[in-house]
């Protein structure tokens, strides 16, 4: 992944090599982002663990924000990637897209060092415009903020101008269209209020919108664009699904909004709203799975009926993950979703560790594994090959990863349960019942085996580079021998 930039066979074509360059900051930050997940889970263990020096609040902003931009970086490359392919034409303004990456880098760079060495400031002005602007997984601070707003312009005149220029496909068409949204939304996340409820209520339309409206879409297109591609499906057929996984995702994700507004001093009106709409949330994921599964095993019958043996696949660890997303997807966000979702069981468990075992399980199974396997669709098209097949540091890569969040995911979902029983169900909420549920063995043992899991994890993540690393020219390599 280091050197295609160099060799690469785009044959010239900018926009995948600028894809290229946002795939490696990505997989970068997705490794920091694991290191300051085992910092702070070792805190839960040990608290005194770095008391002072790396206190837990940082290790779990830097945690949190670093997933978030890893994944909007790999969203970015994912589109500078598809769109020639898509629109037919290269991409328009590929100089100011590059200059665009240059300048976000460098502020990322910035408001991470400033994260990690500067940590806080005083409780003024000063610290939201240059420290940390204090909205959990959007911590940047203000002057970040508008850098950000700017250079996303940028990306979105980008890709809108080569759309209006080029062949305009109904996936290309969804692409444009949300992204729009996608963009519009982080400007509610920057609004300044001394009123919680207020900040809270905009900061939803960030945080839950993305992740269960509009990045949904992206993943439905992305999933379109890489079944296309991969298992050679018909572009009516997924074309045809996916503006019905629009439909769907909006139709349930927009009001299903409401389940953040149960408690933080919104009307009540919400309870009815968010429990309705986001119990229907699960059901265009169980579509989006059965979609991927369903596309394959056709396309695969259809080939053993023309007699041709072996696979359809284009691209073995591509693949992998594309079906590891319409797992995780179906299973993070609609099951773990699904449990704590109406506020007769919310009550119980509102931000205990059952929130954080469907916020890893969610994240990781609906975005980072669709994104990683549009990274290896970027190396087998950097190295020319024709047929990717997974590797042995693939195979470990996948497996360890997902056991490793399924194991964490596990494991804090017992933890809550204790919480829900002792602190919540026995002894009514509280200060003192917070303690006590926190020093029970459930809870504890629940830490203990989410380290553990996070090892696993960060071992998977070592293959996945490793593997992400050296793919691509040992298959070239063997290509050429054949
Ligand atoms: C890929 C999609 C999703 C992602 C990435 C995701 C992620 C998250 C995260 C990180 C949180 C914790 C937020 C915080 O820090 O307070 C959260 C909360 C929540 N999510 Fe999801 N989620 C997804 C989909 C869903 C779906 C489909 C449902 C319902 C069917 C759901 C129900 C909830 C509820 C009820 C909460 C509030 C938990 C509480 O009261 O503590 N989520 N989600
Ligand atoms: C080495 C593996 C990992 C470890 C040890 C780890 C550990 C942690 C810890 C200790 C927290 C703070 C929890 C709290 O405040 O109670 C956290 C939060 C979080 N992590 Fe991880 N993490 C890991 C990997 C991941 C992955 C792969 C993802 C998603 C792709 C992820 C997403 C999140 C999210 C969304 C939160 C906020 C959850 C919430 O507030 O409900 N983490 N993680
Ligand atoms: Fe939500």
């Amino acid at each position: 992944m280091l050197t295609s930039i160099k060799t690469n066979s785009f044959a010239g074509d900018k926009s995948k090599e600028l894809a290229m360059m946002y795939y490696r900051v990505a997989i970068i930050l997705f490794g920091a982002q694991l290191l300051m997940g085992l910092i702070a889970a070792f805190q839960f263990i040990v608290p005194g663990f770095l008391f002072e020096l790396f206190d837990f609040s940082v290790a779990r902003t830097v945690h949190i924000n670093a997933l978030v931009v890893w994944m909007l970086y790999a969203m970015i490359g994912s589109v500078y990637f598809m769109m020639p392919d898509e629109t037919g034409i290269e991409t328009v303004g590929i100089g100011i897209g590059k200059l665009a990456f240059w300048v976000l880098t460098a502020a990322v760079t910035v408001v991470v060092l400033v994260y990690i060495f500067v940590q806080i400031g005083p409780g003024t002005e000063s610290s939201i415009w240059l420290i940390n602007e204090g909205r959990e997984y959007l911590e940047a601070p203000r002057w970040a903020d508008i850098g950000i707003v700017v250079v996303v312009l940028t990306f979105y005149a980008n890709v809108f101008l080569t759309y209006m220029k080029g062949e305009k496909t109904g996936l290309m068409t969804v692409m444009v269209a949300n992204l729009l949204a996608v963009s519009g939304l982080y400007l509610a996340g920057m609004f300044f209020t001394d009123n919680i409820s207020m900040d809270q209520y905009w900061w939803w339309w960030v945080i839950h919108l993305w992740v269960e409206a509009t990045w949904e879409v992206f993943v439905g297109t992305l999933a379109a664009f890489a079944l296309i591609r991969l298992i050679g499906a018909k572009r009516e057929v997924v074309e045809m699904w996916l503006w019905i996984e629009v439909l769907m995702l909006f139709g349930s994700g927009v009001l299903g909004l409401g389940h953040h507004y149960f408690w933080i001093g919104t009307p009540e009106y919400w309870w009815e709203i968010g429990a309705l709409f986001s119990a229907l949330e699960p059901v265009p994921l169980v579509a989006m799975f059965v979609h991927v599964l369903y596309d394959w095993g056709k396309e695969q019958g259809i080939a053993q009926g023309k007699g041709i043996t072996g696979s359809v696949l284009t691209n073995g660890p591509a693949m992998a993950w594309l079906v590891m997303n319409a797992f995780g997807n179906f299973l993070g966000a609609g099951i773990w979703g699904f449990f704590h979702t109406l506020p007769q069981v919310n009550i119980y468990t509102h931000g205990t560790q059952f929130t954080a075992a469907h916020g890893h399980l969610a994240f990781f199974g609906a975005y980072a594994t669709i994104l990683v396997g549009m990274m290896y669709i970027g190396l087998q098209s950097a190295y020319g090959i024709k047929i990717m097949k997974a590797s042995f540091k693939s195979k470990m890569g996948i497996t360890l990863i997902s056991f490793g969040v399924m194991g964490m995911t596990i494991a804090l979902t017992v933890a809550g349960y204790e919480q829900v029983l002792i602190e919540r169900a026995e002894l009514g909420g509280g200060w003192e019942a917070f303690f006590t549920a926190q020093n029970l063995p459930w809870y504890i043992q629940g830490q203990l085996w989410r380290m553990i899991m996070g090892v696993v994890t960060f071992i998977g993540f070592i293959y996945l580079l490793w593997d992400l690393l050296t793919i691509g020219k040992t298959q070239r390599a063997l290509q050429e021998q054949a």
